[in-house]
């Protein structure tokens, strides 16, 4: 039987590590009932217990997005659970950033995908039909500056953003009567886990990842999305100053493409990389 507390709810995936977990505590923070998903339960649990002894009230939904019959069970055990869901933050999401031809075609291409876009497109539908029954409900999908500008190495990553741009704008109009907001969440560089391990070759880390001021904090970020989940709006560039890029690499895409193959690639030229049709090849 669904809980009898008027608390407002927040489904956030991706909630470990770095932004995901940042929001589950500003959240909490805010007097909401926290559910938390992601696929490493101790961490999860561990959080979740940090929140208890704090007096908020979290639920730990260990979930890989990838898997459709555990991201149904996410919905059923928040619904089950809560009775509603006023905010889901999309938000899992990982990035393996090398050149094309150094990227595996199913560890990194589809499984990038099927993370950042499809995890994200069926966590949506799992959520959805509470909010439309409610007729309330926001939608925010964390996307990525990369989901503007297209980027060196970046190439599935911007593809994956790009797309849930895509599925964001779509969504939001389908929606647009029926008292839900979906909205897109476009940070630029953020100091996490994430780009520990989203290069695959250090060597290829560029240099502008490590320039002081460039990385948002993730408690920044979190508080962006406090912000978006009570004033919605179409869509938010973050840090501010990165708009004006976006807009510039949208009106002078020459210089988009000269400026960024300079700032993102160490040398012109390609290491010697994997060839994808080996394994076919070989005898
Ligand atoms: N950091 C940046 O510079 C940056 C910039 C722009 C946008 N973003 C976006 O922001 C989001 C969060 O990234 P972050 O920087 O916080 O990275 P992070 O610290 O590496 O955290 C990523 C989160 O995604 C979860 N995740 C990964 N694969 C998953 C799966 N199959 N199912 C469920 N959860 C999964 C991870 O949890 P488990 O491993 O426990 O599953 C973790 O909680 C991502 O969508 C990323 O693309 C990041």
């Amino acid at each position: 039987m669904p809980g009898t507390s008027s608390a407002p709810t927040v489904v956030i995936t991706g909630a470990s590590a770095g932004i995901g977990a940042a929001a589950v505590r500003r959240f909490a923070r805010g007097g909401y009932r926290v559910a938390l998903a992601a696929r490493r339960r101790e961490r999860l649990e561990a959080l979740a217990s940090e929140l208890r002894a704090g007096g908020a009230e979290a639920l730990v939904v260990p979930t890989d997005v990838t898997d459709w019959s555990q991201v149904h069970t996410l919905a059923q055990t928040v619904l089950e659970r809560w009775g509603y869901v006023d905010v889901l933050i999309n938000n899992a999401g990982l990035g393996r950033l090398a050149r094309l031809d150094d990227l595996d075609p199913q560890a990194d291409v589809a499984f990038q995908i099927q993370v950042n876009l499809t995890g994200a497109i069926w966590v949506a539908q799992a959520f959805l039909p509470a909010m439309r029954a409610r007729r309330r409900g926001v939608i925010i999908n964390v996307s990525s500056v990369a989901g503007w500008v297209g980027l060196p190495l970046y190439t599935v990553y911007a593809a994956t953003k790009f797309g849930l741009r895509g599925f964001t704008e779509s969504l939001r109009r389908e929606v647009l009567r029926e008292g839900i907001h979906v909205v897109g969440f476009y940070p630029g560089p953020v100091a996490t886990e994430f780009g520990q391990h989203a290069f695959k070759r250090a060597s290829d880390r560029p240099r502008a990842a490590s320039w002081p001021g460039v990385a948002l904090s993730a408690d920044a970020v979190a508080e962006a999305l406090w912000d978006l989940a009570h004033h919605p709006r179409r869509g938010v560039v973050q840090p501010w100053w990165m708009a004006p890029l976006v807009w510039l690499n949208a009106h002078v895409p020459w210089l988009g493409d000269w400026l960024l193959n300079r700032v993102m690639l160490r040398s012109a030229k390609a290491p010697k990389a994997r060839d994808p049709n080996a394994e076919e090849r070989s005898p």
